[in-house]
């Protein structure tokens, strides 16, 4: 199939590039001349594992194709997907201005046959918003169907090559088919292919979103509360994930939730609800849950040194929100790290991938640190915000010679508290006992 894809932010790339490997002949593009000249350059923008060797490789069978030129790539189009980004506004509500700028541009060079399709996550309505605009520019009734995407970033490839499920939202059985031929290479499995309204298919994106971020939220909260009670989360994780009707999946305490996806869409969501005429109160309780959650690690750190941070050298380890990408938007960490910078800490910093974009926005406040060894050297205290594989079994007979005091705030619950103590370490954790050698 002829497919264009317009916008080449991340989920634009990562669905045209998997269209390609299943060999459509795929253009994207995009108005940023520069992220498209660096694309035919085999520059990729964003750091997903796999993403560069399968655009490199299909680029050159010349599936593949990156451009600005948006009238001649629509023209020819079977399908045309749209991922273009859709930021947070002001009131919290998506700003969809990219979308129907988009929308317009496109109108004239659709063929008569072509189905439009919307890739980013959308407000419910929109569907049915670029059905009646196109209606309105083009004179005829256009084929707008609804594909939100699930992916994960640093397993984004994975996650396309092989959904648990597909969900499409259509006007008619026609628009289905072709989506359901475009995804048979990735349906193998028998995972299902849901077909449903466009406004179904729109909620179902931001309901999946909220219900995850609901699980963490409400972990993080269980959590704190055995820190005052008593109680280990890891255990009582144990003791109810059991039950099949709740599961282990997303019930990981930590540092709250961050990236681009759960905190913009919990509050389009919330912000939808509201324009509605609805209270959404999970909605706002979970966002409220979960930045204060991106604190935990300030009132740690604040209660262990008293308060007085002047002339300590903390180091932070993991910057990206999640391991296994680069992506630092919402990440607790900078939540931290500014706070600390104010009380007048040295603050060293250290993670797989980020470090550039932490460089971007920080220049020479932090001290940015190649090596995780070398990061704790000297340092009064280790802090932890992102379980990057490399942190899961440092040498802490090693560390423990190189710090200046042996203590570390682990918000990702990596380590054992008792193995620890042992240690030597001063250790705190999420949702469990503090434990020191002293004890
Ligand atoms: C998410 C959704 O998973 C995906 O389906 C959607 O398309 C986009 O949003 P992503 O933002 O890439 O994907 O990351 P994800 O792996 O889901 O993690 C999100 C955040 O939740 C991270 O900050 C992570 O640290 C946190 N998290 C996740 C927890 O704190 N505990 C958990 O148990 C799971």
């Amino acid at each position: 199939m002829k497919i264009a894809v317009v916008g080449t932010g991340y989920v634009g790339l990562v669905t045209g590039t998997c269209f390609a490997d299943t060999g459509n002949d795929v253009t994207c593009i995009d108005i940023d001349q520069k992220k498209i000249d660096n694309l035919n350059k085999g520059i990729i923008p964003i750091y997903e594992p796999g993403l560069t060797e399968m655009v490199l490789h299909n680029y050159e069978a010349q599936r593949l194709h990156f451009t600005t030129d948006l009238p001649a790539a629509i023209k020819p189009a079977e399908v045309v997907y749209l991922a273009v980004g859709t930021p947070q506004g002001e009131d919290g509500a998506a700003n969809l201005s990219a979308m129907w700028a988009v929308v317009e541009a496109i109108s004239p060079h659709l063929r008569d046959d072509a189905v439009v399709v919307t890739k980013s996550t959308v407000p419910v309505g929109t569907n049915e918003r670029i059905y009646s605009m196109l209606k309105d520019f083009t004179g005829r009734n256009c084929h707008v169907a609804s594909n939100p995407e699930f992916l994960k970033e640093g397993a984004a490839i994975e996650d396309f090559m092989k959904p648990d499920r597909v969900v499409v939202g259509v006007r008619d059985e026609e628009d289905a088919e072709v989506l359901r031929q475009l995804y048979k290479p990735f349906l193998r499995t028998e995972k299902p292919f849901l077909v449903m309204s466009p406004q179904s298919a729109e909620m179902t994106k931001y309901v999946a979103n909220a219900l995850l971020s609901t699980k963490i939220s409400f972990i993080n909260e269980m959590a704190n509360l055995c820190e005052k009670m008593g109680g280990d989360i890891n255990d009582v994780r144990r003791g109810i994930g059991h039950d099949s009707r709740i599961g282990f999946a997303f019930l990981f305490p930590g540092v709250g939730y961050g990236g681009s996806c759960f905190p913009k869409d919990v509050r389009a969501l919330a912000a939808m609800a509201e324009e509605h005429g609805t209270v959404p109160q999970m909605l706002r309780s979970v966002d409220e849950v979960n930045e204060r959650q991106k604190t935990v690690m300030i009132d740690k750190v604040k209660t262990h040194f008293d308060g007085k941070l002047e002339g300590k050298t903390i180091t932070v380890w993991g910057l990206a929100f999640k391991p296994r990408t680069d992506d630092i938007r919402e990440a607790p960490a900078l939540v931290l790290i500014d706070w600390m910078l104010e009380q007048g800490a040295t603050v060293r910093v250290q993670d797989p991938e980020a470090l550039e974009k932490v460089k971007a926005d920080y220049g020479d406040k932090l001290t940015y640190c190649e090596r995780r060894m070398g990061s704790v050297d000297g340092a009064d205290a280790l802090v932890i915000m992102t379980e990057w594989k490399d942190y899961h079994s440092p040498d802490f007979a090693e560390m423990y010679q190189l710090m200046a005091s042996p203590v570390i705030f682990d918000g990702r619950n990596l380590y054992e508290p008792e193995r620890m103590k042992r240690r030597g370490y001063t250790y705190h954790s999420i949702g469990r006992p503090t434990v020191s050698p002293s004890d």
